[in-house]
């Protein structure tokens, strides 16, 4: 008999949240993206490009992304500890605070609210509450592994622990603001040294939110669903303690070729370069996981996604090191090469990393098997085919835009204006809205798929303990 029992309710309340927020999150960007080539779709002050494009990055990032953190992290955690969280009900009213959060987010960034930093609009008092939720978060799994009944920490713990200070300190030190009024606020550093933090905090937020979380799952789930060991445990550990080393002082290789100091730069490109090698760590490590038995990628539903996600991961951290290096930095800056690689990153490697561990979570808590492995695989096709036209064509488009910027008469000036390039990338953004509808429906497939799983399933109950995943 087990004395104890994992608390479901609060993991799924996130999942379910999440999803909410990314569907928001998804069709505003396929909003934003008919506004770029069709300017009459701008429908009202608060329904503009400027207004509505942070709440899609936010709505992804911190509603689907950080959303989806509270809920697979308290699984995991409860599951890597044996034991249920320490205070389950603090985890019930963080679900509820970070729902009203992201709502008075939303309305505040279309209310035009903001503090035009990227990734850290918010204003002080949403920031303020931010940091509560926050501590309720890291107090709870604190908690928990101090008071665990599993001694060996797994590699996903890691990941997790790493997640909750980093987030922390970065997000403190950059929304450090003097308010001037209730919405409005100033950023505490000015001139140089307010870009130097807000891209230490800007490129962290990538590195910790959609980068340490997503291996976390990954770490987790993928011998959870595959049923084989991660093949090796120490170079896992060793992959992690170098990404967290070098992960922190790169964020300046968004300001190459800025009034920031060059040896700044020239330090955070070397430790970019440095940084393919701890990411490579956990892709070659996957690789040879699954390669223990690829025929999972036929016979198990779930690990085409898993190994498709650290594939994109793979070239994303191959892509990203190489646009920090000086000569490449200056093509595609400013270009919708950025995009691309943004996207690649978001779209394959972070959505179906999620996707995948939330399909493996939800039949698990409701005691049942997923509602239909056809229409999982529907919305494997649909997502990958969405995320690589989006990609791919944002990279021609914008090594086009960068390279006719660049072209000069002989005497020196321009020869193709601002509008020259914009009119040239039409057919491109046309595109990617055909991309992102293909990837949206690819997602609804999903929901649909989690609803009716969730509808299929016993009523939600705590599970009793399971055993941790496998490690070489
Ligand atoms: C080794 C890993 C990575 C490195 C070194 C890296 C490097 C870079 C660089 C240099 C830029 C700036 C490009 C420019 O504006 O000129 C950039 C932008 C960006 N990258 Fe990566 N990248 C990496 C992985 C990732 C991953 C895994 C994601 C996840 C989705 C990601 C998401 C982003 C985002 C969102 C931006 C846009 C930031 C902005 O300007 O708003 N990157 N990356
Ligand atoms: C239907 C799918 C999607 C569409 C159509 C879409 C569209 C767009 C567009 C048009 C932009 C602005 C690009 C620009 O500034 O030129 C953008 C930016 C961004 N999107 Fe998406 N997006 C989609 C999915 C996602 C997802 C799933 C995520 C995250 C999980 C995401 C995260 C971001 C981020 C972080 C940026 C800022 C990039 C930067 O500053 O360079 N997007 N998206």
């Amino acid at each position: 008999m087990n004395e104890y029992r994992y608390d479901n309710q609060t993991v799924q309340g996130f999942i379910l949240s999440a999803i909410f927020w990314g569907v928001v999150g998804i069709v505003i960007g396929l909003l934003i993206s008919i506004q770029l080539w069709a300017p009459a779709a701008n429908l009202a002050p608060w329904l503009t490009y400027g207004r509505l494009r942070p709440v899609h990055t936010n709505g992804l990032a911190f509603g689907l992304g950080v959303g989806a953190i509270f809920g697979l992290f308290y699984y995991i955690v409860m599951r890597l500890c044996r034991r249920p969280l320490v205070f389950p009900r603090l985890a019930r009213l963080h679900l509820w605070l970070f729902n009203a959060i992201i709502a008075a987010a939303a309305v505040s960034l279309l209310a035009g609210k903001t503090q035009s930093l990227e990734y850290a609009e918010l204003e002080w008092p949403l920031d303020v509450a931010i940091v509560v939720i926050w501590v309720m978060f890291a107090v709870n799994v604190f908690a928990t592994v101090i008071k665990r009944k599993e001694e060996q920490m797994y590699v996903s713990l890691w990941y997790v622990l790493a997640t909750v200070v980093a987030v922390a300190i970065l997000y403190v030190v950059n929304n450090a603001s003097v308010p001037a009024g209730l919405w409005k606020s100033y950023h505490a550093y000015a001139g140089v040294n307010s870009a130097n933090v807000q891209w230490w905090y800007g490129h962290n937020a990538v590195g910790f939110i959609f980068t340490t979380p997503i291996l976390a799952m990954f770490y987790y789930f993928l011998p959870k669903t595959t049923g084989l060991p991660i093949y090796s445990h120490r170079l896992s550990i060793v992959s992690f303690w170098s990404l967290i080393f070098a992960y922190l002082w790169t964020g300046a290789h968004h300001l190459v070729y800025t009034p920031l100091p060059d040896w700044i730069q020239t330090l955070a490109i070397v430790f970019t370069l440095f940084l393919i090698a701890p990411s490579w760590g956990s892709v070659v490590n996957g690789y040879y996981t699954v390669g223990a038995d690829w025929s999972k990628m036929r016979t198990n539903y779930l690990t085409k996604f898993f190994v498709l996600g650290i594939t994109f991961y793979g070239l994303q951290t191959v892509q990203g090191p190489t646009q920090a290096l000086r000569v490449v930095s200056q093509l595609i800056h400013f270009t919708d090469w950025v995009p691309g690689h943004v996207h690649m990153g978001t779209m394959g490697w972070v959505t179906m990393t999620i996707c995948a561990s939330i399909y493996y979570v939800i039949p698990r808590i409701h005691g049942t098997e997923i509602y239909s492995e056809k229409i999982a695989n529907a919305h494997f096709w649909l997502v990958l085919v969405g995320q690589l036209l989006f990609s791919i064509t944002m990279w021609i488009t914008g090594i086009q835009q960068g390279a006719l910027w660049k072209v000069q008469n002989a005497d020196g000036s321009l020869k193709y204006s601002f509008m020259d390039g914009l009119v040239k990338n039409y057919p491109y953004w046309h595109t990617r809205t055909l991309a992102g509808i293909v990837f949206a429906v690819g997602m609804l497939l999903f929901v649909y798929n989690v609803l009716k799983t969730i509808q299929k399933g016993k009523a939600l109950q705590a599970s009793p303990p399971s055993p941790a995943p496998a490690a070489a």
